[in-house]
């Protein structure tokens, strides 16, 4: 029936580990969100949701791949300690992710050569979820009235 090669172990264990990524993205974004007020609460808070999108679009690989990933509430501590170790400082945090961010296109290009085809579909869409956060980010920095609208476009369109 099916004459897909058996997917190699490097591709299950980066798709794990980018599963769990997102969960602890979900909880950074989170905290970072709850210390700041108004509008850059609340665009923290759409890149917590991002997060949270991008790992239901990968979940059904988990399953379908018989991958079990660490405790959510290891995750979201984990997500918790990470965000305690960056300044509070909005301005900062835009630049600092401006500079980071662009590398994890460069995973997920290389998760996606290793996926097998069926996987595809949904790894487009986690793909998908940084270049939303990236244009946010380039948008911010320029000071665009909306901004946000990138992540706003991603979760409607990705919506299960
Ligand atoms: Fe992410």
């Amino acid at each position: 029936m099916n004459d897909e090669p058996v997917p190699g172990q490097t591709y299950l264990e980066t798709l794990q580990l980018y599963y769990e990524e997102e969960i602890e993205g979900e909880a950074y974004f989170t905290a970072i969100a709850e210390r700041l007020e108004g509008d850059a609460r609340e665009k923290m808070q759409l890149l917590a949701d991002v997060e949270t999108r991008a790992a239901e679009v990968t979940a059904p690989l988990l399953q379908r791949h018989g991958l079990t990933p660490r405790p959510r509430d290891e995750l979201h501590a984990e997500g918790r300690k990470q965000a305690a170790s960056v300044g509070a400082e909005y301005d900062a945090l835009i630049a600092r992710w401006r500079r980071e961010f662009p590398r994890y296109m460069e995973d997920f290009a290389r998760l996606e050569a290793m996926a097998p085809e069926r996987d595809l579909p949904a790894l487009r869409e986690l793909t998908r979820h940084e270049t939303a956060a990236i244009a946010f980010l380039e948008a911010e920095a320029k000071g665009e009235a909306d901004s946000a609208r990138h992540l706003r476009a991603y979760l409607e369109r990705a919506a299960p």
